[in-house]
């Protein structure tokens, strides 16, 4: 495949890589940046006997992203639970899939990190296996495949040819080439595997969707110490994030800088400008819902390079130019989410001030509130807000931040649901 068609074949895909102790992952680097040329978003996770064979730093490199390895780590844990870290993918990639990996994930053993990701997933899973061609062909390994094959997994390979060992026959690992469209195949796919009897019944609301949330405020830099902000908490974008989540979605959380950690169950990325924003939500898209929380903000000045000294020509003036409109280039743009929902904090005329943001911003729903002096809506534990739509507005009471995202995610499933019958 050449040309610019298959460049971006895999553009905003998210590849789980499992490296598994073989010879042949040396072959997964080549993988990664393949991987990575066409556009995916790739995550590392090596066994322990792949680092015997592959330094962690090598993945490092070519997937611009920290490699994950240790099932037990409390940083990693807390950054991103390993239950988000094998739902956010689209597709689990295991390349080499060793006869161990094989036989301990076609037993539903989960002694490390990779074993328990694959267990933990509801993604479908492809293994380029690599082994002797006497490990392959042993009846323990055929067996544990075929009962893979019949969970659902997907194969790759392996190629018959010359081993490293010497002999000859099935086992070498496919190519990154062919591995790479192999992807490409699967993700043509529905790759989510069917809900297990018992899980369905739980219901969450928003259940295989993708819910992309804003929250915070943005800092626009002036010079390298000072920054034009906002008086954004963040508490109410992130308890919608954590609502979401807790309804089944798979959360992508933008938080500007706030003084909160991250909610569990959401992959949160922290950014600082609202340039920086507009980047991040398009590399989160496409998604189901947009929520657009943040209070983005609207001018940004050309930073001085040094920092600006107090001198003899007085006060500095700020020459301020538009920054670019989140909630706008989201809702008219090519990857346009199924609902997209914009925040308006406005201080006078609320429900026309919203109405007319409804409309200029090519939005589903505003949700709009009062943030004039006395209210408290900025940092506080409360808010009100009303919801406007192009049904009209509707008044909700004053609610404590975290009842206001329960219910406005009830409100979105409803209007998905509405949308889908
Ligand atoms: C030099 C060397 C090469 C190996 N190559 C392979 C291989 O290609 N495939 C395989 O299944 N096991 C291979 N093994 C054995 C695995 O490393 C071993 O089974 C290990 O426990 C696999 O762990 P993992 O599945 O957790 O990565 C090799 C071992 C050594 C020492």
């Amino acid at each position: 495949m050449t040309g610019v068609g298959c460049a971006r074949s895999l553009a905003a895909k998210r590849v789980l890589l499992i490296v598994g102790g073989g010879i042949a992952a040396y072959k997964s680097l080549d993988l990664v940046r393949r991987l990575r040329a066409r556009g995916a978003l790739v995550r590392v996770v090596m066994t322990a006997a792949a680092k015997e064979f592959v330094t962690p730093l090598a993945f490092v490199s070519l997937a611009n992203e920290k490699v994950y390895d240790d099932l037990f780590s409390a940083t990693d844990e807390q950054e991103m639970g390993h239950i988000q870290l094998s739902r956010n993918a689209d597709l689990l990639v295991v390349a080499p899939a060793t006869a161990h990996i094989l036989a301990r994930a076609a037993r539903g053993l989960c002694d490390d990190l990779a074993t328990t990701l694959l267990l933990a997933t509801d993604k479908r899973v492809l293994y380029a296996p690599a082994m002797n061609v006497r490990m392959w062909l042993h009846p323990a390994t055929q067996r544990n495949v075929s009962t893979l094959h019949g969970d659902g997994a997907w194969f790759v390979g392996p190629n018959i040819g010359d081993m490293a060992c010497g002999e000859y026959g099935p086992g070498r690992m496919s190519e990154p080439l062919e591995i790479v469209q192999a992807i490409e195949t699967a993700l043509n796919q529905d790759t989510r595997l069917p809900a297990p009897e018992g899980l369905s019944t739980r219901g969450g609301a928003l259940d295989g969707l993708h819910v992309v949330v804003t929250s915070g405020p943005t800092h626009e830099p002036i010079d390298p110490v000072r920054y034009i902000a906002n008086r954004s908490s963040g508490r109410q974008g992130h308890a919608i994030a954590a609502a979401a989540a807790r309804a089944g979605a798979r959360v992508t959380l933008i938080s500007g800088p706030v003084a909160l950690s991250d909610p569990p169950g959401c992959e949160t990325i922290h950014i600082e400008s609202a340039r920086d924003m507009l980047a991040a939500a398009n590399a989160a898209l496409p998604a189901d819902i947009f929520v657009a929380a943040a209070a983005v903000a609207d001018w940004r000045a050309e930073p001085a390079i040094d920092k600006i000294k107090k001198g003899d020509q007085g006060a500095p003036s700020l020459s301020l130019v538009e920054n670019p409109d989140v909630l706008a280039s989201v809702s008219r743009g090519p990857n346009r989410p199924r609902l997209v929902v914009g925040f308006a904090a406005e201080t006078r005329d609320l429900d026309k001030n919203a109405q007319e943001k409804l409309a200029r911003k090519g939005c589903d729903l505003i949700v709009a509130n009062d943030v004039s002096e006395g209210t408290g809506v900025f940092g506080g534990d409360m808010n009100q807000a009303h919801l406007v739509s192009r049904a009209g507005v509707e008044d909700w009471p004053r609610l404590r931040k975290e009842e206001l995202a329960e219910r406005l995610v009830a409100r979105l499933a409803q209007m998905i649901d509405g949308e889908a019958s």
